[in-house]
């Protein structure tokens, strides 16, 4: 997830040590570029390019940047592929503006088109320029600079903050849509950032802007004024008082709390960009022409995978086969040819065996597309093209809102091959339940973890004795309980095994003891079977614990029901993962082991 930073003071300062501190505290977001622009006495100075923080200052001298206002960001590439050119900051057309962004300008495609065509000049394909473009189409057209701002505010859509500084203007001027931004107060100078841990060791006096609002800073002072009416909001600063580990973490204890937890907005962000991506439409006609389609990954990416061939086939009608990138070249791969389709799935793109995959694919001519997290990772470089998951940087082991990013990248896949737009509006009647099924996610995402929370922790301290468990699904929440499975042995060390529901009875049953836990994840349209499972362990002793919407049946045969919050059924299945995330987190914390860094694996597994 990129980062930003901008820092104005009333000295000639120098910026470049600053920023370069700022920029360090930014990289637990994680990034690939980094860049920084000061602005002296009327002067833009510029550096910036791809790499680590300490390998850009050293190569580019940032260090003696000097100036009354500095700029830096780290950037996690999603428009445009790690490039010096695609580093931000930028420049506008005459180099009198400078600007950076995090987050995503869903329309930046369209805008850098309009922007071409209105003569300017456009250096990168990065939506941050387009950002610096959007003030600039506005200056061209006689605007003062704040008015610029506001319209700009208008014409870029998605989820971001941008800050921006004009050569002959003392002042630094910023804004979000969706993204978090805070704005520093200290003594001579102010600042604002994307988050709170590149401004705490400056200041403790902090402002939170809001949606729909622009901040202009000074050395002494900031405003906040609305950005439909230019009128000043009265916002007074706030003192933070958490620890700058609790602040990386957004307050949680591990990092993997805080990733389940921001899965909602991420879900939020990526259906804005897939909306917006002039990709998905070729895919979808690739997908729709297939001779086979094949859906291939490993570990977590393999489950998503999994889910998201349910969803083909009970939404459009599409068959795809879900398959382990290693069976994939031994099962698969001698029979493919250039009819077939490949969606490769891989969180961070470098995973060897998908990548083994994709050389086999690829040698027999196969189309091959990928859906990754790491923009720049050899997947990305490797397919036709690759959809972001648009996740940032995910710092726990066990995959949770890479997960459930791609699940819901399948899920908008699966509507578009039925027919929906991209802007297929509510008034679509035909289409209709696709686009509100789509828009309910991320706000049913966090209704669920608010709804399950408590009752979880409390069936996790009840289980958690237990070194060998089962989790059951069917139809779409197999790949659900296969997940779930995955996260408990990732995180707890105990043996739990996901398991098609109605397979519990050929073989496994012999396992059940008194008390022995078993989860079942139960779609609304699959109660009665899920039934018939519960009953067949809760007679020899089991203890079930099943995860659905609110059902009286279900309530009178399991033992614990943990209420999901009524949606369809596909929908359902992605909510479901949720409480089995909390429970393998609590079970891990409770066990006193790292949830975030759990023995013996690795984020990115680069071997054989
Ligand atoms: C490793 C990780 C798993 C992950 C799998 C696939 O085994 O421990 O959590 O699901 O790799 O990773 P990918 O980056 O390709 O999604």
């Amino acid at each position: 997830m990129c980062g930003i930073f901008g820092y104005v003071t009333n000295k000639d300062e120098a910026l470049g040590p600053i920023l370069i501190e700022a920029a360090k505290r930014l990289t637990y977001r994680g990034y690939d570029s980094v860049g920084a622009a000061t602005i002296n006495n009327g002067k833009i100075d510029l550096r910036k390019d791809v790499g680590k923080v300490d390998v850009v200052a050293a190569k580019y001298n940032i260090a003696e940047m000097r100036g009354q206002r500095g700029i830096t960001q780290l950037r996690w590439a999603t428009f445009g592929e790690p490039s010096q050119v695609n580093s931000q900051p930028h420049l506008d057309s005459d180099g009198d503006m400078v600007g950076a962004h995090n987050g995503n300008v869903v329309n930046n495609v369209e805008l850098r088109e309009q922007f071409m065509a209105e003569g300017m000049t456009v250096r990168s394909q990065n939506d941050g320029e387009t950002c610096v473009h959007a003030v600039e189409r506005y200056i061209n057209r006689g605007y003062q600079f704040i008015d610029a701002i506001r319209l700009a505010y208008g014409d870029l859509q998605g989820d971001y903050a941008f800050v921006i500084g004009r050569a002959d203007d003392d002042k630094l001027y910023a804004f979000k849509k969706g993204s978090g931004m805070v704005v520093g107060l200290g003594e001579g100078f102010t600042c604002v950032s994307s988050d709170l841990p590149s401004i705490l060791p400056l200041t403790r006096s902090v402002i939170r802007p809001q949606d729909g609002e622009i901040v202009t800073l000074w050395a002494d002072k900031v405003e906040v004024r609305s950005v439909k009416d230019g009128k000043l909001i009265d916002r007074q600063p706030e003192l933070v008082t958490e620890t700058m580990d609790a602040v990386q973490k957004g307050g949680y204890p591990h990092f993997m709390l805080k990733e389940i937890h921001e899965q909602g907005q991420v879900a939020r962000e990526l259906l804005h960009l897939l909306d917006g991506s002039p990709d998905v439409a070729p895919l979808v006609e690739k997908m729709k022409n297939a001779r086979h389609l094949y859906l291939i990954g490993c570990g977590t990416s393999y489950h998503a995978a999994s889910v998201g061939a349910v969803y083909f086939a009970q939404l459009a009608g599409r068959a795809a086969i879900p398959v382990l990138a290693p069976q994939f070249i031994a099962q698969y791969a001698p029979a493919v040819n250039h009819d077939d389709v490949g969606i490769f799935v891989s969180q961070s793109g470098e995973t060897k065996d998908v990548l083994n995959a994709l050389e086999a694919a690829e040698k027999r001519g196969m189309a091959c597309f990928g859906l990754a997290n790491v923009v720049g990772s050899t997947l990305t470089r490797a397919t036709s093209f690759c959809l972001p998951l648009c996740c940032g940087y995910e710092i726990s082991v066990p995959a949770t809102k890479t997960f459930t990013n791609q699940v819901v990248t399948f899920l908008y896949l699966a509507y578009r091959l039925a027919g929906m737009g991209p802007s297929t509006s509510l008034d679509d009647h035909s289409l209709r339940s696709g686009r509100h099924v789509l828009d309910s996610i991320p706000d049913l995402m966090e209704q669920t973890l608010s709804m399950v929370g408590p009752q979880i922790e409390t069936i996790a301290r009840d289980i958690n004795e237990w070194n060998d468990m089962y989790c059951l699904g069917y139809g779409a929440t197999y790949a659900i309980a296969l997940e779930g499975a995955l996260k408990l042995k990732e995180i707890t060390y105990a043996h739990c095994e996901g398991m098609l529901s109605t397979e519990f009875k050929h073989g496994p049953l012999s396992a059940v003891s008194k008390g022995f836990p078993i989860v079942f994840a139960a779609g609304p349209n699959d109660v009665p079977l899920i039934i018939s499972g519960i009953n067949e362990v809760k007679v020899r002793g089991a203890r079930t614990i099943v995860i659905a919407e609110e059902d009286a049946r279900l309530r009178a045969n399991g033992d614990d029901l943990v209420v999901l919050p009524k949606s369809d059924p596909q929908v359902n299945a992605l909510l479901a993962v949720l409480p089995l995330q909390l429970l393998s987190y609590h079970m891990s914390v409770m066990r006193g082991f790292d949830p975030d860094f759990p023995r013996n694996l690795s984020k990115t597994l680069t071997v054989d």
